[in-house]
């Protein structure tokens, strides 16, 4: 039995419709309900991983870094008290180190590698739909300080097909880690052309005040900054992908992008 946490969240919602498709025996787990096995990472005592095998964590990151890892830990405790054997982990790629949510990601990847369990792990490189989202066009203009240097984004919808693929045989892909940043980078000048609109963007001073003025928690304000940052600076930009091992034929991550900015300018 195969466990795949997240479940009511876009990128594992996406592997969980996959993985039915293919006939794997799924469970899915969230604070949600609707879940086969509700569960709560911030409460150790409702994470109940009997009888499953292979377990996607899909991670749970919007938080500060500390709660990160302490529901990461608790579900690595849990998982090796309930016998899983393999564990498959969505992290986050390397060109992503400069971001303000990567050091939870690496911290759960150590903590993996130096378990007993079998592991996957997954780097996610960014979704090219938060890319689409955060540079959605307010008054035809974008003006998000992003600068003007490719980003190697990836459809969700790639990364789910990746997910699928080593779930339906984790053995093979056991102790290999996949740096799955897009292969067709794009920056934002791209995509405003993409989508017949100026860039004009600002500087990250303004971007920081912009941000301040939203009804954002606390640690969300660093870390969009950090993305701004990471970009301008052209970090965000990976020289190498493992994605075609996994997914032959990926989606046009800029077309994805420009669908998101539309609904994301739609909903404004
Ligand atoms: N690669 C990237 O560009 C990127 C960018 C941002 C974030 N991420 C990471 O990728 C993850 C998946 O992305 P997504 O787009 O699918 O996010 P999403 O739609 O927000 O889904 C997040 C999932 O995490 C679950 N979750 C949150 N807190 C939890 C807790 N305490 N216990 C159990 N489950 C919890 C939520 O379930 P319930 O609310 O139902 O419990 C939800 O299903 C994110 O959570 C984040 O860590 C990646």
């Amino acid at each position: 039995m195969i466990l795949i946490t997240g479940a009511s969240g876009q990128l594992a919602s996406l592997i969980t419709q996959r993985a039915k498709e293919a006939g794997l025996l799924i469970e899915t787990a969230s604070r949600s309900q609707d879940a086969d096995r509700p569960m709560d990472f911030d409460r150790p005592e409702t994470l109940d991983f009997s009888g499953i095998r292979t377990l996607l964590l899909v991670s749970a990151g919007y938080a500060e870094d500390d709660v990160v890892m302490r529901r990461h830990e608790a579900v690595l405790t849990a998982a090796h008290r309930h016998g899983v054997k393999h564990v498959v982990y969505t992290s986050l790629s390397a060109a992503s180190d400069h971001l303000g949510f990567a050091l939870a990601h690496r911290w759960t990847e150590r903590a993996l590698i130096q378990s007993d369990l079998s592991w996957t792990i997954l780097r996610n490189g960014l979704y090219a739909e938060l890319i689409g989202a955060l540079a959605a066009p307010r008054g035809g203009r974008i003006t998000v300080p992003f600068g003007s240097a490719p980003i190697s984004a990836v459809a969700k919808a790639d990364l789910a097909d990746a997910a699928l693929k080593v779930l339906c045989d984790p053995k093979e892909h056991a102790g290999a880690t996949y740096e799955l940043s897009g292969i067709a980078p794009f920056s934002v000048r791209h995509l405003a052309q993409r989508l017949g609109v100026t860039y004009e963007p600002t500087s990250l001073s303004d971007e920081r005040i912009r941000l301040s003025e939203l009804p954002l928690l606390p640690f969300q304000a660093p870390m969009l900054l950090s993305i701004s940052s990471a970009a301008m600076a052209g970090f965000l930009q990976s020289n190498s992908s493992d994605l075609l091992q996994l997914v032959p034929h990926p989606r046009d991550a800029l077309t994805v992008a420009c669908n998101a900015a539309h609904q994301a300018s739609s909903e404004r």
